[in-house]
């Protein structure tokens, strides 16, 4: 038997706790979203288990904000919204849902209900409470969890007539004590929680209405023990959100390490969820990996090195220190150390890259080097070109960016300033120290810098001797 399932995302409430965020779904976790997390699981499940199923989310405070980040990183997937028009609590967040889909809530078998703020879910975790509910009778399960530390929790008050929940504020001090608690993942058949959330009743001064209350003993709703309770981590403050993080860091680097990541003091690492690391590659101590970062097979990063929105090719050594920003490092690439790839940077196989240079908007082509002090930018240099040290395009009139081209094979000597815009040809040589404001053609050598005179025995007349000081 297979039963479809509307996924509904309560995503409405205000998230007070979480200081500093505006909208808690958009809480930054790991280079996505908070909400991200849950909604990738769900996806998941009905992708591996073959569901008929779709995602509706409910939205409250910051609704425009949730619903366009959410369209946006979607944009293959129908997902629905219902706005919660005021907090009341979790289970008017969810009547708001069934209030706006009248007619499509009805379609669908099963209403699984998450909370967007329980990252660490896994499509597992919901594989389980379907399995429950193909069961005959069932009208829903839960996942609960056991924790030393329930507090904020709903505990679960089981009895032999079932079980209900106890949020925190009302719970009396035996309640308190309970080690079980409610994860908020649930999995109901839609008729039976309709039916059910008609009678819930205002709870408190702020007269919430607590979805917790539509589990009540004697209803056939059965919780489904985890005996992993960090996948139902609640995020309600700052501290949780960073627990979670280390979390899903954990399980970034674990699947890393499964694919032939090697990792030295791998806990020292910062990896966002997008970023791929191939086969092979070795990572140093204290590395970070931002956003939409591709990272080859067999590379090096050494300690220190940040890496954010690159690709990285194969058999890159990237040296300590160095920082590549929405830059192209095609293979076998040497790269620092204290190297600073800025956006646009295309470095192409064997490209060497040393210490303490920048480059940005630039085209290295195969086998150039720039290899100590220099500053590259709107510019390419062509195939084996080897540029010495301490070279500057003078790519900025204050005004405008002016473009600089070298052509292939040339030889740039150290201390070489290029006032762009200037095109060197290929195959030149340009003598060290010049200030080259002209273009060269190919084949040509240049040398612009003022002439050494040199008088013998003047020197004394500089130096002083320091007694006389
Ligand atoms: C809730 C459960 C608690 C459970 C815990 C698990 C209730 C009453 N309590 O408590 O039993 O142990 O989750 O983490 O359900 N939301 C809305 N509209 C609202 C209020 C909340 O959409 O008016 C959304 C929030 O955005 C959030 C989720 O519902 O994603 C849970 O709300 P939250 O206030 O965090 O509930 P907890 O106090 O953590
Ligand atoms: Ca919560």
């Amino acid at each position: 038997m297979r039963l479809s399932v509307r996924a509904v995302i309560l995503a409405g409430g205000k998230g007070t706790r979480l200081v500093g965020i505006d909208a808690k779904p958009l809480a930054p976790l790991l280079g996505k979203k908070l909400i991200d997390y849950p909604l990738t699981q769900v996806l998941d499940f009905f992708r591996s288990e073959d569901v008929d199923g779709s995602v509706s989310v409910v939205t409250g405070h910051k609704s425009e904000d949730v619903e366009k980040y959410v369209k946006e990183s979607y944009p293959n997937i129908p997902i629905s919204f219902s706005l919660q028009e005021k907090p009341l609590g979790t289970g008017d967040a969810l009547n708001s849902y069934f209030t706006a889909h009248c007619e499509s809530s009805s379609q669908y078998d099963l209403t699984l209900v998450l909370c967007a703020d329980t990252p660490l879910l896994t499509a597992q975790n919901i594989k389980a409470l379907y399995e429950k509910c193909l069961e005959d009778q069932v009208q829903g399960a839960l996942a609960t969890f056991v924790t030393p530390n329930p507090y904020g929790y709903g505990r679960i008050i089981r009895s032999e007539s079932g079980l209900s929940i106890v949020e925190e504020q009302e719970a009396d001090e035996l309640q308190r004590s309970v080690k079980e608690v409610n994860s908020g993942l649930y999995l109901f058949k839609t008729d039976f929680v309709v039916k059910k959330l008609q009678g819930l009743k205002p709870r408190g001064d702020k007269g919430e209405y607590y979805l917790t209350d539509v589990i009540e003993s004697g209803d056939m709703v059965k919780p489904i023990l985890s005996s992993d309770e960090k996948c139902f981590l609640g995020v309600n403050n700052l501290e949780q959100l960073e627990e979670a993080e280390k979390e899903l860091l954990n399980r970034k680097v674990c699947r890393l390490r499964g694919k032939g990541v090697r990792f030295l003091m791998s806990d020292t690492v910062y990896i966002e969820d997008d970023v791929v690391i191939g086969e092979g590659s070795v990572i140093y101590p204290n590395t970070l990996f931002f956003g939409k970062t591709t990272i080859g097979k067999g590379c090096i990063i050494e300690a220190g090195a940040v890496v954010r929105n690159s690709l990285v090719g194969d058999g890159t050594v990237v040296k300590s220190y160095s920082y590549l920003d929405e830059a192209t490092v095609f293979q076998d690439v040497k790269i620092g150390p204290f190297a600073h790839l800025r956006p646009k940077t295309i470095a192409e196989n064997f490209v060497k890259i040393g210490n303490f240079v920048e480059i940005k908007k630039a085209t290295l082509c195969e086998g150039s080097k720039v290899s100590h002090l220099s500053y590259v930018g709107d510019a390419e240099v062509g195939e084996r070109t080897n540029i010495g040290c301490g070279f500057i395009t003078c790519n900025y009139d204050g005004a405008q960016k002016h473009f600089t081209k070298i052509g292939k094979d040339s030889f740039v000597g150290s201390d070489t300033q290029m006032i762009a815009p200037v095109e060197i040809g290929d195959r030149c040589f340009v003598a060290s120290g010049s200030t080259i404001g002209q273009s060269m053609p190919s084949g040509s050598f240049a040398i612009a810098r003022s002439r050494q005179i040199t008088k013998e025995g003047m020197a004394k007349k500089f130096i002083k001797n320091k007694e006389e000081l």
